[in-house]
């Protein structure tokens, strides 16, 4: 169901100790009566740590990968069973690191993202175009193709587990942000591909923009009308910018 979603991806950073003392602060100073899911998403040595100390507040708990596998010789994965069975329900795939880093391709995101579905997880999927995409102004075509080779095949029941952020690679960690226009026109645009597969259930779907989201720039980009919230990389590893980036929607 479409709703307000600020989501902290906090990539390889923070420890045990981080963790902790981050989230007992979280609490405290987390905004009241606002709107909006607080997600975030620390280390998988810390997701358990995380769902403890959360358990009793509104604050979610995703995991930054998965394996697609349900289990078996794959030294160093995590399964979707291991995530559940410590109450992590949401998982992000496709992020641009993991396609760039670790490889990733679209065939495999599907298969991990059919995985999550299995398990009943929700799947924050990300895609994105980066700087040689939108200078050459194929930067539709490559989001609309990422959006085709992962998710299209999807019956439309499992879009009510599908969270969408767009985050332009050239966004990433680089302190340059898209304009609210060009967030608006990529947000709408991938909304309308959504609606020209499946129909109405579009405008039910949560669509996130990521990349250098600030508390300086938050307001502007999430008061664009198909820009539902945001998946925050640096400014989600302090608290006093991650509650001025919820507070801002
Ligand atoms: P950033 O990262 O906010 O540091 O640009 C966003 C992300 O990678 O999800």
């Amino acid at each position: 169901m479409r709703h307000k979603i600020i989501a902290g991806n906090w990539k390889m950073h923070k420890n045990a100790q981080e963790t902790g003392s981050f989230l007992n602060d979280l609490i405290n100073e987390m905004p009241e009566g606002k709107e909006v899911e607080v997600i975030v998403a620390p280390a998988f040595t810390n997701l358990m740590l995380a769902t403890q100390i959360l358990e009793d507040t509104n604050v979610a708990v995703a995991a930054q990968n998965m394996h697609q596998a349900e289990g078996g010789a794959f030294t160093g994965e995590i399964s979707a069973d291991m995530l559940t069975s410590i109450g992590v329900q949401t998982v992000i795939l496709g992020h641009s690191e993991r396609r760039q880093y670790f490889k990733e391709t679209p065939a495999l995101l599907a298969n991990k993202v059919d995985t999550a579905l299995r398990h009943k997880m929700r799947v924050i999927f990300c895609v994105g175009e980066e700087l040689k995409d939108r200078k050459s102004k194929q930067f539709q075509n490559v989001v609309f193709y990422q959006l085709k080779d992962s998710l299209f095949h999807l019956p439309k029941e499992a879009w009510e587990h599908i969270v969408i952020a767009y985050e332009p690679v050239w966004a990433i960690g680089t302190g340059e942000t898209a304009t609210p226009e060009q967030a608006q026109e990529m947000h709408q645009f991938i909304r309308e591909q959504i609606a020209h597969h499946y129909g109405n259930l579009a405008d039910n779907v949560t669509i996130l923009y990521g990349g250098s989201v600030k508390p300086d720039n938050a307001k502007t980009i999430f008061s664009q009308p198909d820009v539902d919230g945001g998946l925050v990389g640096g400014a989600a590893l302090n608290v006093a910018d991650f509650t001025a980036i919820i507070n801002a929607i």
